[in-house]
């Protein structure tokens, strides 16, 4: 017989004869003749109720069966008696397929975020977690989706690099090449290459930094989705960045509603209201100038003073979006001091065509920028910032041979699901997290 998954047996609309389904015990539960067990496959956040009878076969071995340990059952699929489940099992054979000791350390009550980081391994097996990771492949092929209904084609971008994208100098070195070598900080320089090709292309794929600050919102691996487009200014681009962030958000609402809901009732209380807000506001849209007299204004004692040339922290962007405007905001033309060479210099020569995306409960979700397209202009600025031209050769070209107007951004996969399910830290939302001093697992 084939293995039936769980899911489909919950939204069957028809009691079954014969089915097939192997999981893990949640709990089990023995009463005068019977025992009942409440089984996971992870398909799912919910369980199915097994009702096996004492006159089954290896009785005794299935009432060893506790939290954790794996069993293969075959029964009845029926209409549940009990409140709460539509269907449940009665099953006709149980067999064990391996028990799970007393120390299981997922015994059944609520664990801290903490405790569960330092088994990571089996935070998956959790109502909480399993839900995550489900969300995350869902919005995984979500965002491929985003892309291809538009046309768009998804580039490899190499994970090992000879070049520095962003130029912060954060980057993982590698001793291999005979040559300086790192792990990509951001996949934009290729996708750049193929827009000039392609036309409409993405890439989304891990990305390191090196960066020493231990915050809730940086991994020093995480995943990023960036999207190049050629023939597109700095507005184009905010427009599909507003777009792509609606359309995930509205993606996870509908197809991974019961996962989500969770997290609206024991994570964040506001999840629901504020995803609300952000799917239905049109984006703030506000030039840097504009933002720093707000945040000057605002009476508010940031831990960092603001000032004209300065770059926003965490607490200017959450004030923006969270208390002055109190719906996502996407600041653009930023000064060109305090941002990399590849953005487009504006006509004032001060300020770049720079846009980043921020959204209440996170802050900067998506950072982006029409590129320099005019060669002499980058030329100036690579000169300007100390970079060697010599090691940019290839990306040079591209401006050489029939440039044009190109923009793109880089939007956080794991801020995107901090968003969508409230988590406040970062490494709760992704598999096995590495953060400065983390490398276990
Ligand atoms: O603003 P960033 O550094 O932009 C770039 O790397 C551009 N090259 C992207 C592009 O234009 N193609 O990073 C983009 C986004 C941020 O807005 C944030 O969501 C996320 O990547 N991000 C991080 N997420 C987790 N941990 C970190 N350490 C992150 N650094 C950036």
């Amino acid at each position: 017989m084939k293995r039936t998954k769980i899911i489909a047996l919950l939204n069957a609309d028809a009691p079954t004869d014969a089915v097939l389904i192997m999981g893990w015990v949640r709990t089990r539960r023995d009463a005068k003749g019977f025992s009942f067990i409440e089984l996971n496959d992870g398909s799912c956040l919910g369980n199915i109720q097994i009702i096996v009878n004492e006159s089954l076969p290896d009785y005794e071995k299935i009432k060893k069966a506790n939290t954790g340990a794996a069993l293969s059952v075959t029964g009845e699929l029926i209409a549940s008696q009990g409140a709460g489940q539509t269907w449940e099992i009665r099953a006709t054979e149980v067999k064990v397929i391996s028990l799970a000791p007393d120390d299981y350390p997922l015994q059944k009550k609520r664990h801290s975020d903490e405790f569960l980081r330092t088994i990571a391994h089996l935070r998956p097996r959790t109502n909480k977690y399993g839900a995550m990771f489900r969300i995350r492949s869902e919005l995984s092929y979500a965002v491929h989706k985003f892309f291809k209904d538009k046309g768009f084609y998804h580039i490899h971008s190499p994970i090992i690099t000879g070049s520095d994208c962003e130029g912060a100098g954060e980057m993982f070195q590698l001793d291999f090449f005979g040559d300086k070598a790192n792990l990509t900080v951001s996949g934009q320089l290729s996708a750049e290459m193929f827009a000039l090709a392609l036309g409409d292309v993405y890439t989304f794929g891990p990305t390191f930094r090196a960066e020493n600050s231990n915050t809730a919102r940086h991994a020093a691996e995480f995943w990023m989705i960036e999207p190049e487009m050629a023939f597109c200014d700095i507005s184009g681009n905010m427009d599909i960045g507003e777009e792509l962030v609606k359309y995930l958000i509205d993606y996870a609402l509908t197809n991974c509603k019961q996962d989500i809901e969770l997290f609206a009732k024991f994570v964040d209380k506001e999840l629901m209201n504020r995803l609300e807000i952000i799917r239905t506001s049109s984006f703030e849209r506000l030039p840097y100038k504009d933002a720093i007299p707000i945040l000057l204004a605002s009476g508010k004692k940031f831990d960092y003073p603001i000032a004209f040339g300065k770059d926003l922290q965490s607490e200017h962007e959450r004030y923006l979006t969270e208390e002055h405007f109190k719906k996502p905001v996407i600041l653009y033309n930023y000064p060109k001091t305090i941002k990399p060479f590849y953005m487009r210099l504006n006509d004032d020569n001060e300020t770049v065509a720079a846009m980043d995306i921020l959204v209440p409960g996170i802050g900067e979700i998506v950072g982006g920028s029409q590129r320099e397209e005019r060669l002499e202009v980058l030329q100036a600025r690579m000169k300007q910032m100390g970079m060697a031209e010599e090691s940019y050769w290839w990306y040079l070209d591209s401006r050489r041979f029939g440039t044009v107007p190109h923009s793109g951004f880089g939007m956080g996969f794991e801020r995107v699901l901090m968003l969508i399910t409230g988590a406040s830290n970062i490494r709760d939302v992704i598999p096995f997290p590495r953060t400065p001093g983390h490398i276990e697992f």
